[in-house]
């Protein structure tokens, strides 16, 4: 079957955070919007018949997720990740933020620490301090290139009265797949000081030809104090529709997690979310094949001409994810001056690294997830912004 990321589908006009929202983020319309994390591809066609079919109905109450809906996940999270998940262990959720939250609350009382890696997804930080738990910050290091996780310092940091690690893996922003050793080294210092860690996996279909992903649990195999957060919304680009899961093998902890969705009111109920959670995991397969093909050969153009054209700007080299960690730091600027420059001279809306935290100023994270006809003009403007000069 033939899919088509290339011919760009134009979202003005439909209420797009990324397109419409423009001028709201950025003050100004006049850019490429290369920033919130969807994509701009359509969606498997499967995706878009069901939720057609749904609209067919003209009643949209209150709606239960089926039996079929979660053994959808269950063949999924088994046909591609070689995980085997127990259906009493899901747990529906509206979004990965959301849960991010409900974990805080569910595992750390107030007051507690939990442990956070910037660079990070900033929603990673606000659902600790506006839940009123103490964050501890256990920045990731750079090294040549590469980002890696302080080990020595995150021991350090689980013995401060941690209750809570909240790891993102594949990791955004940075794009690093942590792998098999460096997730066992998390498990041993989880165990040690009897952390519950929330392994949020958004990105885990995302990955990039060498890497692979492992789930935090399947590894653990059987160990009680993982909650795993996996959705279907950036696989498929369906974040717009809302609804996530949480695999939680420990039933003390889907109790404290239940009872923190039931605080904030919660539920899982969309028509439409559901039907489309259910038909990309049981037809989404091929679209995401190709789509992968697609991303590589993006993250690769965007590799080379950076450095044949762009040398200034440095690729951290990412291993999953549409989100590409842009190392801007030779160009000079401190970040008002590169989020600055990147609005209005390049013309470019992306996410400044510094909204991740520590570790991220000099950076800017580019979302990739569009037509390489795009990616190119992006490309082009800032390859000409950069020759014009700061001025
Ligand atoms: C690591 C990570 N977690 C969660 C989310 C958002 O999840 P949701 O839209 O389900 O709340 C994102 C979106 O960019 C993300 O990158």
């Amino acid at each position: 079957m033939n899919f088509d990321f290339e011919t760009p589908i134009p979202r003005e006009g439909t209420a797009s955070v990324k397109w419409d929202g423009r001028k709201g983020y950025f003050g100004s319309e006049d850019l490429l919007p290369m920033w919130v994390a969807d994509a701009d591809f359509a969606v498997p066609e499967a995706v878009s018949r069901a939720v057609m079919a749904r609209a067919a109905h003209p009643v949209f109450g209150y709606t239960l997720a089926t039996d079929s809906l979660y053994e959808s996940l269950i063949q999924w999270m088994h046909d591609r990740h070689g995980f085997d998940v127990h259906r009493d262990w899901i747990i529906l959720s509206p979004g990965v933020v959301p849960s991010l939250h409900a974990a805080a609350i569910a595992f750390a009382p107030s007051g507690a620490g939990v442990i956070v890696q910037p660079p990070v997804y900033f929603p990673f930080f606000s659902a600790v301090t506006e839940t009123d738990r103490r964050l501890i910050l256990n920045p990731l290091r750079l090294e040549n290139g590469r980002y890696s996780i302080d080990f020595e310092h995150l021991e350090q940091c689980a013995g401060q009265g941690a209750r809570l690690l909240m790891l993102c893996t594949p990791h955004n922003p940075v794009g690093r797949v942590w792998s098999e050793n460096e997730l066992r080294n998390v498990l041993d210092i989880a165990r040690r000081h009897d952390l519950v860690i929330l392994s949020d996996e958004i990105h885990h279909d995302l990955i990039f030809p060498g890497a692979k992903h492992i789930p935090l649990q399947w590894l653990a195999a059987g160990e009680g104090n993982i909650v795993t957060a996996v959705a279907p919304s950036k696989t498929f680009n369906i974040p717009g529709l809302g609804l996530s899961a949480l695999i939680v093998p420990n039933p003390k902890h889907r109790l404290a997690l239940r009872k923190a969705f039931e605080l904030l009111h919660l539920g899982a109920s969309n028509p439409f979310s559901l039907v489309a959670f259910e038909a990309a995991y049981r037809e989404g397969g091929e679209w995401l094949e190709a789509l992968l093909v697609y991303l590589t050969q993006t993250r690769d153009f965007v590799g080379q001409y950076l450095a044949s054209h762009i040398p200034k700007i440095k690729l951290i080299q990412p291993e999953g994810t549409y989100l590409l960690w842009l190392d801007c730091r030779e160009l000079d600027m401190n970040d008002i001056e590169l989020k600055q420059f990147f609005i209005h001279k390049a013309k470019v809306g992306m996410n400044p690294g510094s909204v991740f935290g520590e570790g991220g100023g000099g950076f800017m994270r580019m979302n990739i997830g569009t037509s390489n006809l795009v990616v190119k003009e992006a490309l082009e403007r800032i390859r000409k912004a950069v020759e014009g000069g700061i001025g």
